[in-house]
């Protein structure tokens, strides 16, 4: 396989208009999973949770594993190339294999979990290509504002995140499906923590790759669990009558 640079820009502008369409989408309406499925009298088909979010995220691991596997010669420098495939890989290595096995959230629709899928394997896709295939970064990019600064946020992302995601399971007992009011870590400031880690993460990713694909991630993340935040936010309210009055939806002290 080479690189061609309009296959990128291609898929590339295809995932910003998919964000914009995402967007426009749920803002009023959210995703139909979790606490905003619609209780219907014939439910559509679900899948239990761990078996969901394993089966949608695995590509987001494997496309871009094997990318990296199949490239020959293969690709090991420079070192900066090598890292940014890493974290990529590290992320969904955590959000396949270790996230679904102690989530103890509801089924997943299929429907859902069909397009999740298909979307893991889009953009597992181009930023393992892009990756593998195409960047070019000079010997020393490692000590380059842009990667330290971008690691930085990543990694503080994932932190968030992952710590987010734990208060949340730590709200139900096994088996229980019940919502409460989460408290503690960035819950403090708003109601979609763990989205606001994961934007972070997203836009740290970008920075550090300084790459259309990873910006056009990060913008899709933006418009994919941003809206989501804000729907989390109305729901508390609604349900919650002692719901903390400062806390925002997803930016602390601002939105
Ligand atoms: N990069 C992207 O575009 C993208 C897109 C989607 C998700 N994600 C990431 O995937 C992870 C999961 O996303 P999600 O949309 O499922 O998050 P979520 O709606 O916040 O739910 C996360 C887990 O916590 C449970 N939960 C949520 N609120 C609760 C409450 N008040 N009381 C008790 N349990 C509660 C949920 O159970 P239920 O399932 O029963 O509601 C679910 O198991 C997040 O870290 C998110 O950042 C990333």
């Amino acid at each position: 396989m080479q690189c061609f640079p309009g296959l990128v820009l291609a898929l590339s502008s295809l995932l910003g208009a998919l964000a914009l369409l995402q967007l426009s989408l749920h803002l009023r309406v959210p995703s139909r999973y979790g606490k905003h499925e619609e209780r219907l009298v014939r439910p559509r088909g679900r899948l239990p949770a761990r078996c969901a979010w394993f089966l949608q995220e695995l590509p987001s691991f494997l496309v871009p594993a094997l990318l990296l596997a199949l490239r020959s010669p293969p690709r090991l420098e420079p070192l900066g190339c090598r890292l940014l495939c890493c974290l990529f890989c590290w992320h969904y290595f955590y959000r396949t294999f270790i996230y679904p096995f102690f989530t103890r959230g509801r089924p997943f629709p299929l429907q859902l979990l069909f397009f999740g899928m298909l979307f893991c394997i889009y953009n597992g896709f181009l930023q393992g290509y892009y990756l593998i295939y195409c960047a070019e970064y000079p010997n020393d990019w490692c000590t380059d504002i842009r990667f330290t600064s971008g690691l930085l946020l990543f990694l503080l992302g994932m932190g968030i995140n992952i710590h987010s995601d734990l208060l949340l399971r730590q709200l139900r007992k096994p088996g229980e499906v019940t919502y409460k009011i989460p408290q503690g870590g960035l819950f403090t400031y708003v109601s979609g923590a763990n989205y606001f880690g994961e934007i972070v993460e997203w836009f740290g990713f970008a920075i550090a790759t300084w790459s259309l694909p990873a910006f056009a991630f990060a913008f899709f993340t933006l418009c994919c669990i941003g809206p989501r935040a804000y729907h989390h936010h109305r729901y508390y309210l609604k349900t919650f009558t002692d719901y903390p009055k400062s806390r925002k939806a997803l930016i602390p002290f601002v939105f």
